[in-house]
C-alpha cells in the first residue's frame, strides 16, 4: 500500500519511549496508519498540521504550551486530536486534556485496536474533515509534496554498506570547516557546486560530509544517484534536537559515496521543512565539524526573514535553515548564473547576504553557466567588470556554461569528476576545490589561494 492511501498520524509526545511504543501499536493496528511526523515540540505538530501533513495528533499533556489556542488551531487544519495518557498519572492528566477540549484520550500502552479506533474517532468527528468512512480523503501529495520517490534520472548508486561510525570517529579533529552553497531564486547551480565541490574535496584527500539543507527542493539524492533514500539531515536534526546525536547515530542517517565522502540527504517533500530547525542544524554542524575537515551544505535560496512575525510564540522559520547554516558557515560560495537576470538576481542576493556574513572574505562568488552568447567575447572579463562596479567584488570563479557534462552526470547520477573529467566545467570546479582546499595551485600569474578552509 501506498504511503498516501494510509491514515496520515502525527504524533507529539514529550517522551521518547511512549512515542515508540505508539508508533509499534500504530503499525500493527488494524487498518492503515502511518506516522507522517514525529513533532519534536508544539510549534512543530502546528507546522505540520498546517502543512496538511496528518489526520490527527496524538499529543500528550505535558506537551509544552499546549492549549486552547493551540488546539484550536490544529482543528482548524482539520486535524482530530487524541490525548495520550501516562500510566500512573492517567485521571489527572485526562481531565487536563479534556478541560482543553480534547475528547478522545488513550492510554500510552493501549493496545493497537484500541488505538486505532481512538485515531479513527477523532477524524470522524473533525468538523469538516476527512470522516472515517471516506478515508483515506487526505494524501501527503494533495498537501503539495513531492514525494520522497527518487528521480528517475540516474543510475542508481550501489547500495553502500552501512556507514561505520568509526569512519567518523577516526577522523578525529575539532577544526572542519562549514561551507555553505547559497545562491538566489531561479536554480543558478547551487546543488551542481555543493556536490561537485564536496566531490572534489574529497578525492583532494578531504573528508567532507556533504549536506542538504535545501527547504524549496532538496535534488542532492537524485543528483548522486541515491535511490530510495530516507532524509538523513532530517533524521540527524531530530536526533540532534533530542541531544543525542553523536558519530553513532549519525553513522546511521549518512550514506558513504566514497571512504572520503559522506552525504545526508534532504529533505525531498519541501512540506516536511518544518524538520529543519535552526537549532538541531546548529547541533549537527557542531558533530559535522568534528568528524569532518570540510562540510559542504546545499542551501535553499531564500534570505528572507519572515514567518516569525505571524505568531509571538516560537515557530519554525522555513528559511532559518539557510540563515542560520549562512551564519555559522566558516566560507560562503554565493553561485548566480552568468545571464543578465542571473547576475542582476546575484548583485541584489549579495546586499542580503552580506548582512548574514560580515567578514567579506568569507564570502565567494561564483559564476555560472558562463557563456559568450549572454556575456560577450571575453566574458569573464566582461562579469568581473560588471560583478565589481554592482556588487564591489570580483568573482572567485567562472564555471563555463557545459551542457554536455552536466546533463551526462544528472542522467547517469554520477558528479563530474566521475563522468566527464576532463569537462570544461569539471576543471573549473576543480580549480576552485583545490584553493578551498589551500592547496596551492597558482602558477605565477594566476589567482592567488583562497585557502578558505582557514578564515583569517
Ligand atoms: N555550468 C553548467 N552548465 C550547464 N548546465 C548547468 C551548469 N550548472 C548547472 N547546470 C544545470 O542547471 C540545472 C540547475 O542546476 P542546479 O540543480 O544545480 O541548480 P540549483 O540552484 O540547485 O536549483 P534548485 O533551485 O532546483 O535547487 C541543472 O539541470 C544543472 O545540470
Ligand atoms: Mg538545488
Amino acid at each position: 500500500m501506498e504511503a498516501a492511501d494510509k491514515v496520515q498520524v502525527l504524533t507529539a509526545v514529550t517522551s521518547a519511549g511512549w512515542d515508540t511504543h505508539l508508533i509499534q501499536a500504530l503499525r500493527s493496528a488494524p487498518g492503515r496508519f502511518t506516522v507522517a511526523r514525529r513533532c519534536v515540540d508544539l510549534a512543530d505538530l502546528l507546522g505540520a498540521a498546517g502543512a496538511g501533513l496528518g489526520q490527527v495528533a496524538l499529543v500528550s499533556g505535558d506537551l509544552r504550551r499546549l492549549d486552547r489556542d493551540a488546539l484550536d488551531v490544529i482543528r482548524r487544519a482539520k486535524v482530530g486530536v487524541v490525548g495520550v495518557q501516562p500510566p500512573g498519572d492517567a485521571v489527572a492528566d485526562r481531565e487536563r486534556l479534556s478541560a482543553l477540549g480534547i475528547r478522545h484520550h488513550v492510554p500510552v500502552d493501549a493496545d493497537p485496536a484500541e488505538l486505532a479506533a481512538a485515531v479513527l474517532d477523532a477524524i470522524a468527528t473533525v468538523e469538516g474533515g476527512a470522516h472515517a468512512s471516506e478515508l483515506p480523503a487526505r494524501t501527503i501529495a494533495a498537501a503539495g509534496g513531492f514525494g520522497d520517490a527518487p528521480g528517475s534520472s540516474g543510475a542508481a548508486r550501489p547500495a553502500d554498506d552501512a556507514v561505520d561510525p568509526l569512519d567518523f570517529v577516526e577522523r578525529g579533529g575539532q577544526g572542519g570547516q562549514v561551507i555553505a552553497v547559497w545562491g538566489p531564486y531561479g536554480a543558478p547551480g547551487r546543488t551542481t557546486l555543493a556536490t561537485n565541490v564536496a566531490m572534489e574535496l574529497a578525492t583532494l584527500g578531504t573528508s567532507t560530509m556533504l549536506v542538504d539543507a535545501d527547504t524549496y527542493g532538496a535534488s542532492v539524492a537524485e543528483v548522486l544517484g541515491l535511490l530510495d533514500d530516507a532524509p538523513g539531515l532530517a533524521g540527524a536534526a531530530r536526533v540532534a534536537n533530542q541531544g543525542r546525536l553523536d558519530a553513532i547515530a549519525l553513522a546511521r542517517y549518512a550514506r558513504r559515496i566514497t571512504p572520503q565522502l559522506h552525504v545526508l540527504t534532504g529533505i525531498a517533500r519541501p512540506a516536511r521543512w518544518t524538520e529543519l530547525r535552526p537549532a538541531a542544524l546548529d547541533a549537527v554542524w557542531a558533530l559535522t565539524r568534528s568528524v569532518a575537515e570540510a562540510t559542504v551544505v546545499d542551501c535553499g535560496f531564500c534570505l528572507e526573514e519572515d514567518e516569525a512575525m505571524m505568531f509571538d510564540t516560537e515557530v519554525p522559520r522555513r528559511n532559518g535553515a539557510t540563515l542560520s547554516t549562512i551564519q555559522t558557515a566558516d566560507v560562503v560560495l554565493a553561485v548566480g548564473s552568468s545571464d543578465p537576470v542571473g547576475l542582476g538576481r546575484l548583485v541584489r542576493g549579495l546586499g542580503d547576504l552580506r548582512e548574514l556574513v560580515p567578514d567579506i572574505s568569507a564570502l565567494n562568488v561564483v559564476v555560472n553557466r558562463v557563456r559568450r552568447s549572454v556575456a560577450g567575447a571575453g566574458p569573464e572579463k566582461q562579469i568581473g567588470v560588471a560583478m565589481e562596479r554592482y556588487a564591489g567584488v570580483r568573482p572567485a570563479a567562472y564555471v563555463p556554461d557545459d551542457p554536455a557534462a552536466l546533463d551526462g552526470a544528472l542522467v547517469s547520477g554520477r558528479t563530474l569528476a566521475e563522468i566527464a573529467p576532463r569537462s570544461p566545467a569539471r576543471l573549473a570546479i576543480l580549480d576552485l576545490s583545490r584553493r578551498l582546499a589551500g592547496l596551492d595551485t597558482s602558477a605565477p600569474g594566476r589567482r592567488r589561494s583562497l585557502a578558505r578552509l582557514r578564515r583569517p
